[in-house]
């Protein structure tokens, strides 16, 4: 049976009905994908899991959602979405606009989002609008916004997004015949971790699973409010996807952590970074710097024993490594061998490297 998107994978979940014009490029379905090398290098036996959200049609978790955001959208008869983001945002925006023939317009902060997320928000024609700010005031000023021009708001703020982002949760349960222990999972506005919970919920109280995991939600050091308690002003990370100091979804969030005896923590650039890396070098899995936080704070964790050992645990990866090849490049050391077209000294090349 051919693979026809997450909505009408779930439609009977979902708010929709059969008139519904489904907005789709294929999105879900994700591999959930078991470490094999690092449970042996952190000396643990462990279920670590890594839900590759990265291979979704733009590239992150957020065409999930958007599938969602755009068919419904759509259906109320809407011309034109708008979002603020801090890049994958826009372009899963920018690409289902295109696909529905509406308008897509993203506000992004001047200079803070990564290369290929621009590149995608471009090419598929959004109108980008660059603030000098950051993304805080880019969501203030979409909020605002909206209620004088003809727009509607596609960011996790609209409910439908947290509702096609739930399914991450049912498809890990199917795959897993039940819930993990731990989600662990990279926290910015923190929409996704309320999506997440809400769809373990719906397949808790409806018996599919048999229990629900506890949530932890990681965010970068200098871009984290929950950690810290209170919204900050100039979030600054590397992680430039996750560089947000005022949630939207604060008291869903916290009221994740509380039903799910869960928690939030923070991790160093340097931190993230090396988990980033950890991961291609030793499971051949690229994701994006924020993406990293979540095994960077679960491989912590882990070590430290607040999750112990034994544990079912996933980590979801919520965006590709293209999305962000500046910051992969900076950080590899290898150098390149450069050599004459000759079968010698390609062969020197490798008796000198093996
Ligand atoms: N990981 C990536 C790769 C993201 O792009 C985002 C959010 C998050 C994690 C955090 O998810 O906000 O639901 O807690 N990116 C948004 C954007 C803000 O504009 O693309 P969250």
């Amino acid at each position: 049976m051919r693979y026809t998107g997450l909505i009408d994978n779930y439609k009977d979940r979902l708010p929709v009905d059969d008139s519904t014009k489904l907005i789709s490029l294929g999105e879900g379905n994700t591999p959930l994908i078991r470490l094999e090398n690092i449970p042996a290098l952190l000396g643990k036996n462990m279920d670590i899991y890594i839900k590759y959200e990265g291979l979704n049609p733009t590239g992150s978790f957020k065409d999930r959602g958007m599938t969602m955001a755009v068919t419904k959208a759509v259906e109320a008869g809407s011309k034109a979405i708008i979002c603020a983001s801090t890049g994958n945002t826009s372009a899963s925006a920018a690409a289902y606009a295109a696909r529905a023939g509406i308008k897509a317009f993203v506000l992004i902060p001047e200079g803070k989002i990564a290369l290929g997320k621009l590149a995608q928000a471009m090419i598929h024609g959004a109108v980008i609008i660059q603030i000098k700010g950051n993304f805080d005031d880019g969501m203030r000023l979409v909020k605002e916004v909206a209620d004088h021009a003809p727009v509607s708001i596609v960011n996790s703020i609209n409910p439908y997004r947290l509702q096609g982002q739930k399914t991450a949760a049912f498809e890990i349960i199917e795959e897993l015949g039940d819930a993990p222990d731990y989600h662990c999972l990279p926290v910015g506005n923190a929409g996704n971790i309320s999506a997440h919970w809400m769809g373990y919920t719906e397949y808790f109280d409806d018996k599919i699973a048999a229990k629900k995991p506890k949530m932890v939600g990681y965010q970068a050091a200098g871009a984290a409010p929950f950690v810290k308690g209170e919204m900050i002003d100039n979030p600054e990370t590397i992680a430039t996807a996750i560089r947000i100091g005022h949630p939207q979804s604060w008291d869903l969030a916290h009221k994740v952590e509380a039903e799910s005896n869960g928690w939030f923590d923070a991790l160093t650039d340097d931190e993230i970074l090396a988990a980033q890396k950890l991961l291609t070098e030793q499971e051949g899995i690229f994701c994006e710097p924020a993406s990293a936080a979540s095994l960077a704070g679960a491989m912590r964790d882990i070590n430290s024993g607040k999750i112990p050992e034994g544990s079912t645990i996933v980590c979801t990866l919520t965006g590709h490594g293209l999305k962000d090849p500046d910051t992969a490049i900076t950080q590899c050391k290898n150098e390149m061998i450069n050599i004459n077209p000759v079968m010698n000294e390609v062969r020197d090349a490798i008796l000198n490297n093996m």
